[in-house]
């Protein structure tokens, strides 16, 4: 869960070496001794800051950070550098993990208060790296502690404010920069707070988050935003009279019954566009009869990790509000093994009537989907429509755990998706939707059948779900590297990221 009592943001003006704080924080951008601020504050605290740098080796680079004493030489208790690397290579989403840093060096100290000043990197860039500071205070003060039951994972955190400093000159800020700060403060909070609910749900265990306890979810967030968020739950009856039968497949191995969900926010206005954001939720990930191996289940609760980054984005794009008609659909359900589970050599029939022979359990995301992009296809009529899932190993074969797999056919539409994944600062890299590879999809007794060779296995998924996604302009995110990691950084731990919701929100919410 992410830490009660939230910590407040505000906005510090005045000069800030003089600002009142248990921890005063700055970023170094590349060598400190050139550095004007590093050499004002290492005077006040009379060469001692240049001693420490000088010692820990400390050079201004991303991930380094130094902190001293300053014995009351400075109104604030401590003083702490963090690296940013050079100034050129410095992109707004990078000082997420420099303000994550900052807080979580704030709470090993057991500080209260934090003024964390803001590197000036051009006054127009300004509200862009609030938002992100922002945002880093709070996914990086993110832990999963529900299930901790030692007494340090239940001590309220120590950091209560963390203020961010604009203004050197100790000028009096306009009420336009006043609103400004305000405006990118609880944009970056909102963001931060859905992405690190879409992170709970992934680390919650497939037990606790199973289809039916998504939907609830989703119904709690509709209701939390009542004028404009509305939400529809299809069970497997209903699924069943629309003829989504590749998605009622893969759930009828489990004990859980599937549920189909679907969000709508409506603006206020008459909306510019419908887009459509789909998401794989697959709760628990078994491999069905192609059963996985111990290790490659062992973490496959985060199969639904597409449908939390929908859901829980929708959350931020009701609060932020968009000119757009917005869904999220997930067709959510669990893909196990019993006596009523599907088999190898079914032929499913899918909602667009296309039949699909089953020739790997395993492959039952782009089952799941497929219907799901029908549904959307049909029901909504999209100008334009997303998927995001964690769909194949070979995505992380190809691109490594921090990247997601892009792939489309339509030029505009995922270009100007890659240009909100790069505001946003997730990794995302396309792949080539090559249409030679659909040979591999051919089958003697069916329409076509789900999986292909071990060679190309992201993009033949994708090519898999393009039969269904038809003339609609679509773009398919691979989410199966960073939907959840086992290395840290600061803005993250352990666990579910919440991969894709910050670029959905910026993708809904900026254009
Ligand atoms: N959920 C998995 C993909 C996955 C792998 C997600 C690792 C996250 C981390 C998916 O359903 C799957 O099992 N894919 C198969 C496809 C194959 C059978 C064609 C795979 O990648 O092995
Ligand atoms: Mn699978
Ligand atoms: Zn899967």
């Amino acid at each position: 869960m992410d830490a009660k009592g939230d910590i407040e943001l505000s906005h510090v003006t005045g000069s800030a070496l003089h600002a009142t704080a248990d921890l005063l924080a700055f970023v170094a951008l590349g060598d400190p001794s050139k550095d004007a601020t590093f050499k004002a504050v290492d005077a006040a605290l009379a060469g001692v800051l240049a001693d420490v740098a000088r010692s820990e080796s400390f050079e201004g680079k991303y991930g380094q950070s130094i902190t001293v004493h300053t014995h009351g030489r400075l109104p604030a208790r401590r003083v702490m550098f963090v690296g940013g690397g050079p100034r050129s290579d410095y992109a707004n989403p990078n000082i997420r993990d420099t303000a994550a840093s900052v807080a979580q060096a704030a709470s090993k100290f057991g500080a209260a208060s934090v003024a964390f000043v803001l590197p000036t990197l051009g006054a127009n860039r300004e509200p862009g790296l609030i938002q992100m500071a922002s945002e880093g205070v709070h996914l990086g003060t993110y832990r999963f502690s529900r299930y901790l039951t030692g007494e340090d994972h239940k001590r309220p955190a120590s950091l209560k404010r963390f203020g961010i400093v604009t203004d050197f000159k100790g000028k009096k800020p306009t009420a336009a920069q006043t609103r400004a700060f305000l405006e990118a403060s609880a944009r970056g909070k909102t963001i931060a707070h859905a992405v690190n609910h879409a992170r709970d749900l992934v680390n919650e265990p497939a037990a606790v988050v199973t289809p039916i306890a998504l939907a609830h979810d989703a119904q709690a967030i509709a209701k939390k935003h009542k004028n404009v968020l509305s939400v529809t739950i299809l069970d497997a009856k209903k699924c069943a009279e629309l003829g989504m039968g590749m998605f009622l497949a893969v759930g009828q191995g489990s004990d859980q019954e599937p549920r189909f969900i679907h969000m709508t926010y409506k603006p206020a206005k008459k909306a510019k566009k419908t887009v459509c954001f789909i998401g794989k939720g697959i709760t628990f990930d078994s491999g069905g009869y192609s059963l996985k191996p111990s290790q490659a289940m062992e973490d496959m609760k985060v199969d639904m990790s597409g449908a939390a980054a929908v859901i829980s984005a929708m959350d931020a794009i009701a609060t932020i509000g968009s000119d757009f008609e917005i869904h999220a659909v997930a067709a959510c359900c669990e893909n196990m093994v019993s006596g009523r589970a599907y088999r190898l050599g079914d032929v499913l029939k899918s909602m667009d009537g296309t039949t699909v022979e089953i020739n790997n359990t395993d492959a039952e995301g782009r089952l799941t989907l497929g219907d799901a992009i029908t549904y959307v296809r049909e029901k909504i009529k999209p100008d334009e429509m997303f998927d995001f899932a964690t769909l194949t190993g070979a995505c992380l074969v190809a691109l490594g755990p921090y990247t997601a797999g892009v792939m489309s056919d339509h030029e505009a539409l995922v270009r100007s998706w890659m240009s909100a994944a790069e505001r946003s600062g997730e990794d995302m890299w396309r792949l080539p939707l090559n249409v030679r590879l659909r040979d591999q999809l051919k089958s003697q007794v069916a329409d076509m059948r789900n999986t292909g060779d071990r060679f190309g296995g992201a993009i033949t998924a994708g090519l898999f779900l393009k039969v269904f996604a038809k003339d609609t302009p679509w773009v398919h995110v691979d989410i199966a590297g960073p939907a959840s990691l086992s290395s840290t950084r600061p803005s993250q731990p352990k666990g579910g990221t919440g991969f894709a919701v910050s670029s959905i929100v910026e993708y809904a919410t900026r254009q």
